[in-house]
């Protein structure tokens, strides 16, 4: 069951995730495809030399231009995420630096969400620097005033929703609008929600961009990133991928499209783990604020509720001001949250938010005393007990 829209087919994301980019009988009835390792290609004669180049996108000339593994990958991530065409490259992060250098050149502006994934925000401000482009950061819930930020020679307007680390949501539908009523490209980073949970075509975004390490592949195994576009941002992406070489393995490829094959099953345990350890939180008297839109008193609730269609696992948490020490106690008694960077596999996780000096516009009143929750497939109930033993520490109440 779901609400969201169905294909030109007649069908729904679920569906579209078990059938999007295998074809069993080009492969004699094996239900999944098969992975191609190359980097050399050989051609039949010089006619077949001649007709066949990377100038045609996406032929088969040589290991770096992509495999029929990548093209299978591409092909069910851009079903999954309703656009035209994806490109696949190495990770998250290349995904987000392909996008931007696609449609940004030395003099133009860029706006970047302030609440951007922190090394996304560093290729603004540090890297795009260097090659003459200027970013201007903006307040995640700045909705249609994002106009009034728009100069002539903005080209692209870069979202992230929720925000990275503070989750604020973002009205995608009315930053787009204003954007593209001034040619800008909106590129949008949809991580947090998976392909699933928004539907980035559907809000007004050109270019949307997945860190399939996160959730797609969802096993914490693989570095991968995709860029989803309309048809007619397609090529620009796939020219400025080829032009910088970015590339993805093919196991990585392989795994990715595996775990596509369960993200909706994986992610509706997360959703509802999440949001079952969201409100029991919110209730306990150690913590000051849980920061996860699908809580009702969120400020990004409503539009969360009007735009997304479910929510992944990952969220916040403001503890109440403890001393450091007792902090570590809390984080170090825990057993099924493990402490480590990433998200979007099958375990728990949390880690300190490290939010001093992350923000330019808006600030970040807590930084010392946010958290990061991933929740992962394990039992709820479980979870909660590992949280209570967790206080319980930081309370100073057991070694
Ligand atoms: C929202 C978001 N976007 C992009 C990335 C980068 O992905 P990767 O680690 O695959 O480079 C991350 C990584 O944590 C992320 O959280």
């Amino acid at each position: 069951m779901s609400r969201s829209r169905p294909d030109e087919r007649g069908r729904r994301p679920a569906t579209i995730l078990g059938r999007a980019g295998r074809n069993p009988h080009d492969h004699r009835g094996v239900v999944n495809p098969p992975v191609y390792h190359a980097s050399t290609v050989l051609f039949r004669d010089t006619e077949d030399l001649r007709s066949r180049g990377p100038r045609r996108l996406d032929d088969v000339v040589y290991g770096r231009f992509g495999t029929p593994t990548t093209f299978a990958f591409e092909e069910a991530m851009a079903a999954a995420e309703g656009g035209a065409r994806s490109v696949a490259v190495g990770s998250g992060k290349t995904a987000v630096a392909i996008a931007l250098t696609s449609f940004l050149a030395a003099g133009d502006h860029l706006l970047m969400v302030d609440s951007a994934y922190g090394p996304t925000r560093s290729i603004g401000f540090g890297w795009l620097a260097r090659f003459g482009v200027e970013t201007t950061f903006y307040d995640p819930c700045i909705g249609a005033g994002i106009a009034d930020l728009i100069r002539d020679n903005t080209r692209v307007v870069f979202l992230e929703s929720p925000g990275s680390l503070t989750f604020e949501v973002q009205d995608v539908p009315a930053i787009a609008a204003a954007a593209q009523a001034r040619g800008c490209t909106v590129i949008l980073d949809n991580t947090w929600a998976s392909p699933l949970f928004f539907r980035p075509f559907e809000h007004g975004v050109d270019v949307s961009v997945q860190a399939a390490t996160k959730y797609v592949s969802g096993h914490s195994d693989v570095m991968l990133g995709v860029v989803t576009t309309t048809e007619e941002t397609h090529a620009v992406v796939r020219k400025a991928a080829q032009a910088l070489g970015a590339t993805a393995g093919p196991d990585d490829l392989y795994l990715g499209l595996r775990g596509l094959r369960t993200l909706d099953v994986r992610l509706h345990r997360h959703m509802e783990s999440g949001l079952a350890l969201a409100r029991w939180l919110a209730a306990r008297p150690e913590v000051e604020r849980v920061l996860h839109p699908g809580l009702e008193q969120d400020p990004g609730h409503a539009l969360w509720k009007r735009d997304f269609l479910g929510a992944s696992g990952l969220f916040g948490l403001i503890l109440r001001p403890a001393p450091h020490a007792a902090y570590d106690a809390f984080l170090n008694a825990l057993q099924l949250f493990g402490m480590g960077y990433s998200w979007g596999g099958f375990e728990s996780l949390i880690i300190p938010s490290m939010l001093k000096g992350a923000r330019e516009v808006t600030p970040w009143p807590a930084p010392e005393r946010t958290f990061r929750i991933h929740a992962g497939l394990e039992d709820v109930v479980d979870l909660q007990d590992d949280l209570e033993a967790g206080f319980a520490c930081l309370r100073g109440e057991t070694a």
